[in-house]
């Protein structure tokens, strides 16, 4: 594994979230898809990071969840919080990459996946993670997501060159259409979701993580590129976020 990919987990390690969201979006996202809590529903949690997700998906519906991720020190994480929260009996974790799950079809109730669906793509990912999800099931995903049609042309040139499928939620909505979903619903997470939850803890962790790789030039570059992030979302938070879609699998 390269210097930076190690740098950038010891970074996001500690912290509860990895992305954006929050517990309440999270309830929120649950509420709309109504899905009835009981002992034998199979949860999956995609690109889990260290959990934030995970657990909030276990206390709310019983049932068992396979959290998924391919960096395994965010599993090992996840798994000692598990412990600690006494949720661990209600979770499993599974190293894999998302774009080959070692699942057999039909194997979930509930497909989550919090801020990491863009890695594979939203439209490829909706696409192939279909096949595991039961028919009836529901799929939740949060994507970042554009909030208007007109926006200030720095940040739609930014995000254009950095992740080419950022569309509208009207787009997004079709996307899952497309795939083979019936659409139930959608909100953009609030201001709450991103600097609360996310981005504030991250910078309170920047003078640890500074001090533990002796100000390196690499571990400096990562803080003042995540700055950099944290001041563009902070500057045009009325025109992006993370979108929240729910959806059912239809029957094929
Ligand atoms: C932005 S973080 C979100 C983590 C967590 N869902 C949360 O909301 O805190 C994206 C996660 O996707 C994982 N990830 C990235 N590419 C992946 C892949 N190809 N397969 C599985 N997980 C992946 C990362 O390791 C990371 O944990």
């Amino acid at each position: 594994m390269s210097d930076d990919m190690q740098l950038l987990i010891d970074l996001h390690l500690r912290n509860v979230r990895q992305g954006p969201g929050s517990d309440s979006a999270t309830e929120m996202a649950l509420a709309l898809a109504e899905v009835q809590a009981q002992a034998g529903l199979q949860v999956a949690d995609i690109g889990c990071g260290t959990g934030a997700a995970t657990f909030c998906l276990a206390r709310h519906l019983g049932g068992m969840v396979t959290a998924v991720d391919f960096l395994p020190d965010f599993l090992t994480e996840l798994n000692k919080r598990a412990e600690r929260l006494g949720l661990a009996e209600q979770i499993r974790t599974v190293e894999a990459s998302m774009d080959a799950l070692p699942f057999e079809d039909a194997s979930f109730d509930v497909i989550w996946s919090e801020g990491a669906i863009y890695n594979m793509g939203f439209a490829d990912g909706l696409k192939a993670w279909r096949r595991f999800l039961k028919p009836g099931g529901v799929l939740a995903v949060s994507e970042l997501t554009w909030l208007t049609e007109q926006r200030p042309e720095p940040l739609t040139r930014h995000w254009n060159d950095a992740y080419p499928e950022v569309a509208t939620a009207g787009q997004k909505i079709r996307d899952m259409e497309t795939a083979g979903y019936a659409p139930i619903g959608y909100f953009p997470l609030g201001t709450e979701s991103w600097m609360d939850t996310y981005y504030r803890p991250l910078q309170q962790s920047f003078a640890d993580f500074l001090d533990r790789h002796d100000h390196s030039e690499q571990a400096k570059a990562l803080v003042n590129a995540e700055q950099a992030e944290i001041a563009l979302y902070e500057t045009y938070s009325d025109y992006v976020s993370y979108g929240f879609y729910v959806a059912r699998r239809l029957p094929d």
